[in-house]
Order: C-alpha cells, then structure tokens, then sequence
C-alpha cells in the first residue's frame, strides 16, 4: 500500500492532479472537500453545519473531517494506496491520520507540497468561480481568506512531515501535465526507494 498527500494551498492543483495520478496509479482518492460538497447538496445536518464555515472561506471544524475520513478508511479496505487531498488541514488532523492509519498497519509515504505563486492562485479561482457554482470561489474577499487560512493554520502542518522526512516540494506552476510529470517523478523515486514496483500501475502492498 502507498499513501499520499497532496498539499498545498487552495487552487494549488490538487484535485486536478489527484485525477491524473488516479489513472496512473489507481490509487482511491479521498477528499474532504468533495466530501463535505457532496453533504451540502444532499442538505445533511453535517453538510449544513460544514456549509457555514466554507462560504466564508473557513476550516470546519476538525472533529467533523476526521470522522468522515475514518469512515471513508474504514469503507475501502482493499485499496492499493490513498490520495488525501485537502486533508489533513491542521496538525489536530494529522495526527487523527497517522493513528488511523497505524491501525489499519500503513503510514504516510509520501507528501508533495504543491508550490504555486498566491496572484496565480487567486486568478485560477476567480476563473473557475465563473462557471463552477462553487460559493468560496465566487469573489476575491473568501478566496483570500481561504488562502489566509491556509497560512495560518494548514501551511505549518507542512513541518510535520518534514520532521519525518516525507516531505518533497513540487513547482506546480506551467501545464497540467508538466505539473504531473514532476509529481510522477517524486512518487516513481519513493516507490524505488520503499522498493516498491516504480512504473507499475500495481504497487505490492
Ligand atoms: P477543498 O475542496 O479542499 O478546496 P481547496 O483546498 O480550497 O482547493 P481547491 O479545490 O479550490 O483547489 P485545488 O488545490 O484542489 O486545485 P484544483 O485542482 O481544484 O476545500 C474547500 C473547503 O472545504 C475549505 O475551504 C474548508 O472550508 C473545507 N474543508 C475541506 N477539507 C477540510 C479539512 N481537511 N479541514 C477543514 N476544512 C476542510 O484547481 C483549481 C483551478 O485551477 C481549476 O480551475 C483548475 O482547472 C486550475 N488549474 C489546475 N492546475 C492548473 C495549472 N497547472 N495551470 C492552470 N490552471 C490550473
């Protein structure tokens, strides 16, 4: 099994990538903001509590993502690796993560920082807030909080797995698929590393 975590800020690329790595690796992708967007379109009582807290560009609250990650964990035992995208967001949440996945025998592999100048950020949201509905991508003031959340609380996590020594940063800026080829890279030299299958869409567990 090889887990991943795609960090970085909002509009960094990460469910894009997420797609691409997907098809490459066929790892399980699991993202606590299309979870939490799936909850506020069935109106739960969860997606309108989290619903709150996202138009305004904020982080819900831990206890709620952490809970929804552990079922989704618990769901999908055959995985071959996990993609976290847009989690953990807060140290809080990284250690939920490393608990949960000291029980099921596994660890975090391997975290790719994604790098992206913050104008170039805010210029991909705007655009995609012209046609994707999103709430927090419909003006400049929530997708700067989002950003500014991101620095005050999810960007420190980034030492944490530096400590351990899993983190890598990728320049995430140019094409998609430039973008793609450098996390390619980075997940190939783990793999090697580990002494994992480096090109195979089958990693051994
Ligand atoms: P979430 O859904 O995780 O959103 P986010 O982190 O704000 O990230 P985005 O989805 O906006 O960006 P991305 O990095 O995935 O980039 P993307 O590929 O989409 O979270 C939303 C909210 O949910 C949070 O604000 C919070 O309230 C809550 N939440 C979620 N998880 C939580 C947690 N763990 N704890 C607490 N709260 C949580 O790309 C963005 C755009 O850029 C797209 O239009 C794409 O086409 C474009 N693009 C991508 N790559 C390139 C490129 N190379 N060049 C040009 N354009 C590009």
């Amino acid at each position: 099994m090889f887990n991943l975590i795609l960090f970085g800020p909002p509009g960094s690329g990460k469910g894009t990538q997420s797609q691409l790595i997907i098809d490459h690796y066929q790892f399980t992708h699991l993202s606590t903001g299309d979870m939490l967007r799936t909850e506020i379109e069935r109106q739960t009582p969860l997606g309108m509590e989290a619903k709150k807290f996202m138009d305004r560009g904020a982080l819900v609250p831990d206890e709620v993502v952490i809970a929804m990650i552990s079922s989704r964990l618990d769901a999908q035992g055959n995985a071959k690796g996990f993609i976290f995208d847009g989690f953990p967001r807060t140290t809080a949440q990284a250690k939920a993560l490393d608990k949960l996945l000291s029980l099921k025998a596994t660890s975090i592999h391997l975290v790719l920082l994604m790098q992206v100048p913050e104008e170039e950020l805010i210029k991909r949201l705007l655009l995609r807030g012209q046609t994707s509905g999103r709430t927090d991508d419909a003006n400049e003031e929530v997708i700067r909080a989002r950003i500014a959340e991101y620095y005050n609380k999810t960007s420190p996590v980034a030492d944490y797995y530096a400590q351990q020594h899993k983190l890598q940063t990728v320049p995430a800026v140019g094409s998609i698929e430039e973008v793609f080829a450098r996390i390619k890279q980075q997940i190939d030299k783990r793999f090697a590393e580990l002494n994992l299958h480096s090109v195979s869409s089958h990693p051994r567990s």
